[in-house]
């Protein structure tokens, strides 16, 4: 049995005690967090606020908002023990010195009230011997199929790419939305068209599903959409975009 604390209890450090509880491989003694926390009845975990009170664990579990990793991390009272962060962005040789450094990013994204499987995950480990990736391995095993040993320096490319292909993509989600309110019609007709699209991504590459009037060349299109896009925020996404696809040398 893998005994893991996880401190901080957002997003990821939820969905990660919720895939653990799971499994019967790992046991999370316990979860700190900075603030106290309403817990409901599914989570029957021993909590803590006082980092002076953490117990004796296998590996530690640091899930918190990039920019205060490597602070919490020299908070930690801990001697030569393996601590981990979830980060994609933060590189290994920012946790503390004190402790065994590692990585456990899930390459997905996480939100508190949305369900994700684990299985297909893919945990992006690193550590820095042998012994503490098997561990990490170990860990990342028990809830997911698809374990990627990755270093800091490709781990930095990932979240780049992941934050084209998620974070901007979901925000033009939003832009549909509210273009689409703006005339009383709903989001919900689109999601059929935005399910095909990521369906696609299972026996297409990016570049042949490419459709749309800028990869068309439809001018009169085009210019009818910049047109009711007058006075519009989004008139010059809508442009760059455009310009981007032109561009691009589809065969
Ligand atoms: N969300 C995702 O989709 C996703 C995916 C993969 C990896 N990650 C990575 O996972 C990590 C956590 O992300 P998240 O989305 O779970 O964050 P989050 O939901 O914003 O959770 C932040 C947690 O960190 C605590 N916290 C904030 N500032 C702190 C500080 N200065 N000291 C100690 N604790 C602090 C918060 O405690 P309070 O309750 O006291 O505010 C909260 O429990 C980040 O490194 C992120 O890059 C996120």
């Amino acid at each position: 049995m893998i005994k893991v604390i996880i401190l901080g209890f957002g997003n990821v450090g939820q969905h990660l005690y919720q895939a653990f509880s799971r499994n019967s491989k790992v046991d999370v003694i316990q979860v700190f967090n900075r603030s106290p926390i309403n817990f409901s009845e599914e989570f029957q975990v021993s909590f803590t606020t006082d980092i002076r009170q953490l117990k004796e664990a296998d590996i530690y579990i640091i899930a918190v908002p990039d920019d205060t990793i490597q602070e919490l991390s020299k908070k930690l009272p801990l001697k030569n023990k393996l601590v981990v962060h979830t980060s994609g962005s933060v590189a290994l040789n920012h946790l503390s010195d004190n402790n065994k450094k590692g990585v456990f990013y899930p390459l997905q994204t996480f939100s508190k009230n949305a369900v994700v499987d684990f299985k297909s995950i893919p945990i992006c480990i690193e550590a820095n011997n042998k012994e503490d990736l098997k561990s990490l391995k170990q860990l990342g095993s028990a809830i997911s199929e698809n374990i990627q040993e990755i270093n800091s320096k490709e781990r930095e490319q990932l979240h780049l790419s992941a934050v084209f292909v998620n974070n901007f993509v979901n925000y033009l989600y939003q832009v549909g939305s509210d273009l689409l309110l703006d005339n009383s019609l709903s989001f919900d007709l689109l999601k059929p068209l935005i399910k095909e699209t990521a369906k696609k991504m299972e026996s297409l590459n990016p570049v042949d599903s490419q459709t749309g009037p800028a990869k068309r060349n439809d001018f009169k299109t085009i210019e009818n959409h910049l047109h009711l896009l007058e006075g519009s925020p989004y008139k010059e996404i809508y442009e760059v975009m455009t310009k981007k696809i032109q561009n691009k040398n589809y065969k």
